[in-house]
């Protein structure tokens, strides 16, 4: 696909439904490439809904979503190839049980992009060994901690060599002392100039690693700011609400 030279992805006016629910509201977001973009806000709020319609999971009711410069596919080979072009991680960690580590890796690589299994297990090797799990290639992933798990679910997308990576709450599920090694993760890809939208509620992640961070609340983005200025001084009360009851935890 060619490289547009814009934003890596483009929102504009897009709006969705589940039935009478309006999920998403005139949403106009634009990523630039290599930018790094917190999502954060309310339970039910549409921060899932927003990412699942960037690898069009959700089909969209109005308005307009374009990766490189070209709309979303709605559906066939054109579909199965925009997502391999976005990588995404979710809170459970999704990894298919009755495969190996080194298996849930390759799995996409050799099925979708039909890289041979040799170079494909040669490049999951060298993802596993960057997300620090190299040593677990070969087990099932029941038999990895949660924070393992979730570092194969990104060595996985990974190895699609994604133009952008989704990440959805992945480290929510994590017991506490699992939640660092998942973050580091992340924060080393971000500095290596990948592409991210993030939706967690980690402040010191948002801080670090994220040029911007996008408040939703209600289907909308109520605000849009750099992190230290957004949990410095929000500029609307939804946020400063919202803020004031994560801060308490
Ligand atoms: N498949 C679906 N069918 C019907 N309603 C849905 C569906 N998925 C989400 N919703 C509703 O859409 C709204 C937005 O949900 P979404 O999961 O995007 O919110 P969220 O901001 O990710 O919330 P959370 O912080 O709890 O994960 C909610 O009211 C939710 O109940
Ligand atoms: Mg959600």
């Amino acid at each position: 696909m060619a490289d547009s030279g814009g934003p890596l992805v483009v929102l504009e006016n897009v709006n969705k439904y589940f039935g009478e629910l309006h999920v998403l509201k005139d949403i106009d977001l634009s990523i630039d490439r290599g930018e790094v973009v917190v999502v954060i806000g309310p339970s039910g709020g549409g921060k899932s809904t927003l990412c699942r319609t960037i690898n069009r999971l959700e089909t969209i009711d109005s308005g307009k979503i374009t990766l490189d410069g070209e709309p979303l596919p709605q559906e066939g080979r054109a579909l199965a190839r925009l997502r391999s072009e976005v990588g995404m991680v979710f809170q459970s960690f999704n990894l298919f049980a009755h495969k190996t580590i080194l298996q849930n890796v390759t799995l996409g690589p050799i099925k979708v992009r039909k890289v041979p299994k040799a170079q494909a297990e040669e490049e999951a090797m060298a993802l596993l060994e960057r997300v620090g799990i190299a040593s677990q290639a070969g087990k099932f992933p029941a038999q990895l901690s949660g924070g393992q798990q979730q570092r194969a679910a990104i060595a996985r997308a990974l190895a699609m060599k994604p133009k952008i990576m989704l990440f959805d709450e992945p480290t929510s599920a994590l017991d506490p002392e699992m939640v660092a090694e998942v973050l580091e993760v992340m924060t080393d890809l971000a500095r290596e100039g990948m592409t991210m939208i993030v939706v967690t509620h980690e402040m010191g992640f948002a801080r670090s690693a994220a040029r911007r961070v996008v408040f939703m609340a209600d289907g909308q983005i109520v605000e849009q700011s750099t992190p230290e200025e957004f949990f410095t001084e929000a500029r609307t009360d939804r946020a400063r609400d919202f803020l004031s009851k994560i801060l308490r935890h």
